[in-house]
């Protein structure tokens, strides 16, 4: 269902309450040290500035689990945006009650504010009737735009939405045409790749993509247990045992469905995840008994960047190994070339292979890299994200 944008609704004076995802990594000084989920709001902050709409922003960072937590605070949020807006954006103490209600008095038309973290208050989480009556009361507008968080069904990316009318910001709309392609209409032939360290996390996005795909890669931790489940030895390797038949149950699903499943045929081992472990790469038939698996190997790599060659459309999410350090980086770096030098259109979801982008200078070549980690796996797994069910249809 299309959802109305900030575009199919009067902004002009109201107060417009946008609720972004402004959870970004922090350095040990406590400032930004990725903004890009700032950088992709922009769009429609600067939207709602320059038609005179009175803008007060949302956010939650990190986990408080309910309480003040200083280091969660919005400020370096707030001057990392200022920076980026070249404008002052005022932090206010607090997202309900009297101290954002004053603020937001003292607002004129094109003025952008940021509350402080949403959940700092309990009541957002548990997605509180009142406390959405109380954020509801701040503003004549809600925006979500928050789609790394439309998958959760919390105050402010879905309660709100009872009290106003709801629509959705510019970011959240790019999101959701491109991944929703993805689902209706991809060009074929498509590529799925899928890594990272569980089966259980992406069971249910590899059953989805199935049905629409032409060739499933899975490396990574995850591929452990597809290769035990094809009679493999996987050593002292990341497994889940109890996922092994479903393992099985996903390999005869895939050629019932004429879909190639790519596993890694040689893996480089080592004895333990230490980054000057002793390492070696042998084939998946001989991984050692005391050995562990932590990326994938060269003949792997040429076979999976091989079968992305003819892909029009290829999705990646997960890396294919332990690729924070070093020596076991190569495969998820090869894989992030790979796509960059792809002719497809390239889509990257997932905060590890999103680093692994940033961190081989390719993120300017692929056609979308998602804010969203668990939102945009949700998505792909075909589930209706609560933070945009909200939001009224066209
Ligand atoms: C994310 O970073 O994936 C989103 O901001 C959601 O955060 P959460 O997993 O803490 O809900």
């Amino acid at each position: 269902m299309v959802k109305k944008t900030i575009r199919d609704i009067d902004v002009k004076d109201k107060r417009v309450l946008v609720r972004v995802d402004f959870n970004v990594p922090l350095d040990k000084d406590n400032r930004v040290s990725d903004d890009t989920r700032i950088i992709e709001a922009l769009p429609t902050i600067n939207y709602l500035i320059e038609h005179s709409a009175k803008v007060v922003l949302l956010s939650h960072l990190g986990r408080p689990k309910g309480h003040i937590d200083e280091k969660y605070r919005m400020d370096p949020v707030a001057q990392r945006l200022s920076e980026l807006l070249g404008r002052e954006v005022a932090k206010v103490d607090d997202c309900v009650g009297d101290v954002p209600r004053e603020a937001i008095e003292r607002m004129q038309s094109g003025d952008v504010i940021l509350l402080e973290n949403v959940r700092f208050h309990l009541e957002e989480e548990k997605n509180d009737e009142k406390f959405s009556q109380q954020l509801a009361e701040l503003a004549d507008i809600y925006v979500n735009d928050a789609f790394g968080t439309a998958h959760r069904a919390h105050a402010s990316t879905a309660g709100v939405s009872e009290f106003l009318p709801a629509v959705a910001g510019s970011l959240m709309e790019k999101e959701l045409d491109i991944l929703g392609r993805l689902l209706i209409h991809p060009e074929r032939p498509f590529v799925a790749i899928m890594g990272g360290a569980k089966v259980s996390d992406k069971i249910a996005v590899v059953s989805n993509l199935l049905d629409k795909i032409d060739t499933m890669i899975i490396g990574g931790g995850m591929s452990n247990t597809f290769l035990q489940a094809q009679g493999y030895d996987v050593g002292k390797s990341l497994l889940e045992t109890d996922k092994i038949e479903l393992a099985k149950g996903l390999l005869a699903e895939a050629k019932n469905k004429g879909v190639k499943l790519l596993l890694p045929v040689d893996v480089v081992v080592a004895p333990g995840t230490a980054p000057d472990a002793e390492q070696k790469t042998v084939p998946v038939s001989q991984i050692p008994a005391e050995w562990m698996a932590l990326d994938i190997g060269q003949e792997t790599v040429t076979e999976f960047t091989e079968a992305m060659k003819t892909a029009y459309t290829i999705v990646w999410n997960g890396p294919m190994g332990v690729f924070e350090m070093e020596p076991f980086a190569k495969g998820t770096e090869a894989i992030a070339l790979a796509l960059a030098e792809s002719k497809a259109t390239t889509i990257v979801g997932g905060g590890d292979s999103v680093s692994a982008i940033k961190k081989t200078g390719v993120a300017d070549k692929i056609t979308h890299i998602s804010t969203g980690g668990g939102a945009a796996l949700e998505f792909l797994e075909g589930k209706v994200l609560p933070g945009v069910a909200v939001l009224l249809d066209k």
